[in-house]
């Protein structure tokens, strides 16, 4: 299925300094929305458009706005929160769904603590945010669980992925589109993406 790499060269430069152990918990926040922003652009280039009539100061023409499925953005906690609000800052109307999920640091499973959707979310066109696609185990996860909620449309935004987790969604989820800022070389023994930024939450919330 579709692999969006958004490799434009503001994404590039935010990613730079995202990636840069020397960058502080602010920054790295602020960067991780302004790329997230970006993603979306991308992300959403297909949403459909209906012809409205409106007046401009001049004259009366046919615009476009948005119409079809309402839109739905789903965090995987905790990381995938910083990426919540880039995306409202596009589409304010957006209803919003978290699904609590930690990666065990032996197995690499997910581990699910918590899940809570918007009850319509079947009707909804959906993008899950998962800042690090790394095996892949957590979107894996979420993609399973938003399916049996009946969600039909799904595009999975990431900042990183490795080629790894990239292959383990195509294989497990082929209907869903990702979009990512970069793909990687690798994972490293500890499932970790290299060269990557190091561990998400702990950079975005300062804990280690
Ligand atoms: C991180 C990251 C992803 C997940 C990716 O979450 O935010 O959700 O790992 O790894 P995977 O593709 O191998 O599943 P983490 O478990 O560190 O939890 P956190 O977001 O609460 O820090
Ligand atoms: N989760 C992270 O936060 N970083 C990685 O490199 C892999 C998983």
């Amino acid at each position: 299925m579709k692999l969006t790499v958004v490799n434009h060269p503001l994404v590039q430069h935010k990613l730079a300094i995202l990636r840069d152990k020397h960058t502080g918990n602010k920054e790295f926040r602020e960067l991780a929305e302004e790329v997230t922003l970006l993603l979306a652009y991308e992300a959403m280039r297909d949403l459909e458009l209906d012809p409205v009539t409106i007046e401009t100061p001049l004259t009366t023409m046919t615009a476009h706005m948005l119409s079809g499925k309402k839109l739905a953005v789903v965090a995987i906690l905790r990381a995938g929160l910083v990426m919540v609000d880039g995306i409202l800052k596009l589409v304010p109307a957006a209803k919003v769904g978290h699904i609590g999920l930690y990666r065990d640091p032996e197995t690499l499973k997910p581990v699910e603590y918590y899940c809570k959707l918007p009850s319509d979310i079947a009707e909804r066109r959906v993008f899950l945010l998962d800042p690090m696609l790394a095996t892949a185990g957590s979107a894996v996860h979420a993609l399973s669980i938003l399916k049996r909620k009946g969600a039909q449309q799904i595009k999975l935004m990431s900042i990183i992925a490795a080629p790894e987790g990239i292959r383990r969604v195509q294989e497990t989820h082929p209907d869903v589109e990702i979009v990512v800022a970069a793909v990687d070389s690798h994972l490293n023994d500890h499932g970790y993406i290299v060269p990557g930024l190091g561990d998400a939450g702990d950079r975005i919330y300062g804990t280690r």
